[in-house]
């Protein structure tokens, strides 16, 4: 099989990669970064694309029954009024210029896989998401994510099949959050965020890997979350990695009024909570390696 990626070279995208390989898919890749052309191989071919105006290299559907959209500018950098645009825009202008060009030429994609996140469900303590909870977060995060979707299910015009993932925090050690929450916590510095009590529901990075890759093998459509099934507090988190350091949690919590000061809006990601649950994609057939935090930090850490 041969499968497009948009997003590729990003930290997920290269964990798709590795797996697509070892299944003998063979990978075209979108970059919007000529540089990251080189690296291509006969089954890893990459092609330039440039969203913003439109440009993209048609050759690069060639022979694709499926496409794996990740592309989208990183959510963690300052929240100011021109990032958020290039936040929503780097999703949406991505995703609807694959289906324009679609519309226009013969193609053989037959599925898109989409990244979607749990930001998409409201801030809460008590409730607990379910693929298709209808709560929908009004902030800034939920409202990029609602029009992702959107944009995304329009494949469907086309008669393509949509499978849209929604990721929680993603633990790896190659990058995203968990490299920084282990900085502190390593130099004895770590402290909860708030009373610690906001439900963080992660997932290992080699999971979210092969969740992607089971959806698209077992031909699974529609919304799933995609997370472990044991989602944890952000104080249990913290004390996991503080155990595997040998680190104690001696500081006070970060008080949210002083984490809006330093990160402004961004603040939210460290202090939204949300419960969700990913027994829609384990009623499917699909395994976790880690369901436990105390294993998956245990994976990542070199002590
Ligand atoms: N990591 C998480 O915890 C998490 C959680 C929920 C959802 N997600 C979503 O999953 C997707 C992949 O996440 P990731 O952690 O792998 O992200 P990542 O490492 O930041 O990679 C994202 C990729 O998107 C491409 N990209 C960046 N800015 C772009 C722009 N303006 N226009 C077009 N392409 C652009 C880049 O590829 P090129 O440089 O090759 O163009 C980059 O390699 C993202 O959309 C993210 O929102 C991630």
């Amino acid at each position: 099989m041969k499968v497009l990626i948009t997003g590729a070279t990003g930290m997920i995208g290269q964990e798709i990669v590795t797996l697509c390989h070892q299944s003998g898919f063979s990978v075209h890749y979108l970059t919007t970064d000529r540089n990251k052309l080189n690296y291509s191989t006969v089954n890893y071919q990459g092609y330039f694309w440039n969203p913003k105006n439109g440009e993209i290299d048609i050759e690069c559907f060639k022979g694709v029954e499926v496409i794996i959209n990740l592309a989208g500018a990183t959510v963690a950098k300052r929240w100011t009024t021109s990032y958020k645009k290039e936040i929503l825009n780097s999703r949406i202008e991505t995703t609807t210029l694959i289906l324009e060009t679609l519309k226009k030429i013969k193609h053989s994609v037959k599925h898109i896989v989409s990244a979607s996140a749990i930001g998409i469900y409201p801030d809460s303590f008590q409730n607990y998401y379910m693929d298709d909870s209808p709560e929908r977060d009004t902030g800034f995060l939920g409202s990029v994510v609602c029009q992702w979707e959107e944009a995304v299910l329009q494949f469907k015009i086309l008669d393509i099949n949509v499978s849209l993932l929604r990721i929680g925090l993603v633990l790896s050690d190659k990058g995203g959050a968990f490299p920084e929450m282990l900085k502190p916590i390593r130099l004895g510095l770590g402290a909860f965020f708030g009373d610690g009590k906001q439900w963080q529901s992660w997932i290992h990075i080699k999971d979210l890997a092969r969740m992607f890759m089971f959806v698209i093998q077992e031909n699974l459509i529609g919304v799933f979350n995609a997370v472990a099934p044991n989602p944890v507090s952000n104080s249990k988190l913290t004390l996991a990695i503080a155990e595997k350091v040998d680190k104690k949690i001696i500081f006070p919590s970060i008080p949210k009024v002083i984490m809006k000061l330093i990160l402004g809006e961004m603040h939210t990601l460290l202090f939204s909570s949300q419960r969700v649950c990913s027994s829609k994609i384990s009623d499917s057939g699909f395994e976790f390696d880690y369901d436990n935090i105390v294993s998956a930090v245990d994976t990542l850490i070199d002590k």
